[in-house]
């Protein structure tokens, strides 16, 4: 290449560009090649497009694994030049620190709120005043979904996401914009040419309503029980919960979605028709909801109104109604706003599913990981259209919240397919029944125990027919004793028929037996036999894990399994024996101690050891050396090998992987979609490494 004028060859021309750098003295400038600037760029538009297809429209392109290729190599990239990482880089959806609190910031235009109506006849007043204050005969609305959330909104600067605030008190929100950064249909850029639709505004806001899907609120809830914490009462208060966490990275763990229905810019709605804003947003790469009408006719809104009050229920998230909106916005501005809200707008909200009935019982229900839940049994009652007679209580702890008791009135409440719950005692019983949880299971008798740190109870045997289905699912898996065939179907006859009262029974299992099940030939049943025969030689190590003992998982197994040498003398161990292992704390100490102190379980392994399986470890297990005393963390998803492959290969060169990175860890394995483990390596400096390179350190 030739020089310039000056004799100098300016940084573009060598294909070098220089970026500015925050530094601790303000800004440097650095040379990157300018090949890998726009590698990253089009790594990034690529990822963008595919979320998109992922996360708003549900219609993906790419494999889950084609997609966690570009991540892994955007991250690559960036981590070799960290001076390119941008805010609105797709790897920077979780990042940062925990925030002491939430700053406070000023709405453009204050976000009022709206107007309820509970009937016809109001919603018909609505209509009648819009048409008498603007002068028109007929006035077209558009009918959107009220979503059950909370509204945020969110301001993008030159394209970049700048903030997202809370509403707030309608006029001073909180900047949560670290937490909505987390929310994956949320776009972080929004291209040029897409601002082009808006008439390319330096700035705007884009206004909507974060939610969470019942499936997700179902999810969290069932974790947050199991972890001992309190549950959240609907899908909006978890959401809103959700976006007050001061670390985003709990708020990345909360599965949240946005959904926008409005467009600010210099403080107005930049187009004639809100018909039209909804198109823009969408068309620029905002989530929208798909459920929504231009009504030309007060009909056709109550059409709306009637056609989703019986369809709610099938939509994945909560609604409390439907929005009505003034088509027009430049009728907006006519009808202008009363001290709370816009006249041009109007919710029709649908009546609460409640109802107010009698706690005729209440009675624990045994379900398939032993948990014992209460349940009150009600005297019949419709609600929406369904009758209702039993409601769940979820816990204890929800049991005393309530202070519910047998006898009394309570009000319930039925929300989408859930069981109903009970919201609150409307008229105690004089002679109300305290309910106990009993210190027996009502399925098998056996020992009924509550951590201390827990809110469930749970029967502790393992061979509770209750949890026995479950039980064999889990001691037969990939990763314990690897019975392969033994899937759900085949459980199912196996306990219904009683063939199978504990997972030891596996061990009596005859193919002329099997093959009398539904659906399993002679081959398959012989084939079983053998894989059950076969699993006997499993290390001690998968058989500690396949018991199902609480909180030990694969890898606590191993390492009780390398400790003790034995299963006889890990069952003979003290809790301070226990914690001694390392990774084993006081709770899973005690629910170990817990399991082998049930005198059924303690008869299962001996049917087990009658059996012929491995209980003795025969020698350490056979190691490598080229990765000896070194330790990893394994974080996001791995272009070919999967998280076990890798684990157990970096085990087999003598290296050990653990579940965090501490200064100790001498390597991050980073893949795609990396989470807060790739922030603490990165804050304590630990060495990050790829797939490719971690082949390199096993000499593969
Ligand atoms: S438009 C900030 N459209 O309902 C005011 N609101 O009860 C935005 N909501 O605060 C009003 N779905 O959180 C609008 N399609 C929708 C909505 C919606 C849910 C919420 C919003 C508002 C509340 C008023």
């Amino acid at each position: 290449m030739r020089g310039n004028e000056t004799g100098r060859v300016s940084p573009e021309r060598r294909g070098i560009i220089p970026v500015k750098v925050l530094s601790g003295k303000g800004s440097i400038e650095v040379c990157v090649p300018k090949s890998i600037q726009k590698e990253i760029e089009k790594l990034r538009a690529d990822i963008r497009y595919h979320e998109h297809r992922y996360y708003v429209l549900d219609d993906p392109e790419i494999s889950d694994s084609e997609y966690d290729r570009l991540m892994r190599q955007l991250l690559e990239l960036e981590a070799q030049h960290p001076e390119l990482v941008t805010p609105d880089s797709p790897t920077q959806r979780v990042g940062g620190q925990p925030a002491e609190e939430f700053p406070k910031v000023r709405h453009s235009a204050l976000m009022l709120s709206i107007d309820n109506t509970y009937s016809v006849e109001d919603l018909r007043d609505f209509d009648r005043r819009v048409r008498e204050l603007s002068g028109r005969a007929s006035v077209e609305y558009v009918a959107e979904l009220k979503l059950d959330g909370l509204s945020m909104s969110l301001t993008y600067e030159e394209g970049a996401l700048l903030h997202g605030v809370t509403r707030g008190d309608g006029s001073v929100g909180e900047d949560v914009t670290t937490n909505v950064k987390t929310i994956r249909s949320v776009p972080l850029r929004i291209d040029a040419a897409k601002r082009k639709i808006i008439g390319s505004p330096g700035r705007f806001e884009a206004r909507g309503e974060v939610i969470m899907t019942r499936k997700a609120f179902e999810q969290m809830n069932a974790q947050r029980e199991a972890a001992g914490e309190a549950r959240f009462a609907n899908p909006r208060n978890a959401a809103a919960g959700s976006m007050r966490q001061l670390d985003p990275r709990l708020t990345a763990a909360r599965k949240l979605d946005m959904y926008f229905y409005a467009l600010l810019a210099g403080g107005r709605t930049p187009l004639a028709l809100h018909s039209k804003t909804l198109e823009a947003l969408a068309a620029m790469g905002f989530k929208v909801n798909p459920h929504r009408q231009l009504c030309k006719s007060f009909d056709e809104l109550l059409a709306f109104i009637q056609q989703w009050e019986s369809k709610r229920d099938s939509l994945d998230y909560e609604i409390d109604g439907i929005v009505v909106k003034v088509n027009d916005t430049r009728l907006w501005e006519e009808l202008g706003t009363t001290a709370k809200s816009p006249r041009w707008e109007v919710a029709f909200k649908y009546p609460a599913r409640q109802a107010t009935t009698k706690v005729l019982d209440i009675r624990a229900q045994v379900g398939r990981t032993g948990t014992l839940t209460p349940v009150a049994d009600l005297e019949p009652v419709d609600v929406g259209g369904v009758t209702v007679s039993h409601a769940t209580l979820h816990n204890m702890d929800e049991v005393e919240r309530l202070g519910v008791k047998i006898g009394d009135s309570v009000l319930i409440q039925r929300a989408g397919e859930v069981i109903p719950q009970v919201v609150k005692v409307v008229k105690p019983a004089e002679d109300g029944r305290a309910f106990k949880m009993p210190a027996k299971c009502p399925v098998c008798g056996g020992e009924v125990r509550r951590s201390e740190e827990e809110v469930a109870y749970r029967c502790v045997n393992v061979a509770c027919p209750a949890r026995l289905k479950e039980s064999l699912l889990h001691f037969a898996g990939r990763r314990a004793m690897n019975i392969d065939g033994l899937g759900d179907k085949i459980v199912d006859q196996l306990v219904d028929k009683g063939l199978v009262r504990d997972v030891a029974d596996l061990y009596s299992l005859t193919q002329e037996g099997l093959a009398k099940l539904e659906r399993m030939a002679e081959k398959s049943a012989q084939n079983l036999v053998d894989e059950i025969e076969n699993s006997k030689k499993a290390e001690p190590a998968r058989l500690i894990f396949a018991l199902g003992i609480r909180f030990v998982g694969e890898q606590t197994g191993k390492l009780l399994a390398d400790h003790f040498g034995s299963l006889d003398k890990l069952a003979k161990a003290t809790e301070e024996d226990l914690v001694q292992v390392e990774e084993v704390g006081p709770r899973v100490s005690e629910a170990i101690r817990e399991f082998f102190d049930e005198k059924r379980n303690r008869e299962v392994i001996e049917k087990l050891r009658k059996a012929g399986l491995r209980f003795e470890q025969e020698q350490v297990r056979k190691t490598g050396s080229k990765l000896a005393g070194k330790q990893f963390v394994l974080t996001g998803t791995l272009p070919t090998y999967s998280r076990d492959e890798a684990k157990r290969m970096i085990e087999e060169a003598g290296g050990r992987v653990l579940g965090s990175v501490s200064k100790k860890t001498d390597y991050v394995v980073v893949g795609a979609d990396a989470g807060s483990k790739l922030d603490k390596a990165r804050t304590l400096g630990v060495e990050m490494i790829g797939e490719g390179e971690l082949v390199k350190l096993l000499g593969l």
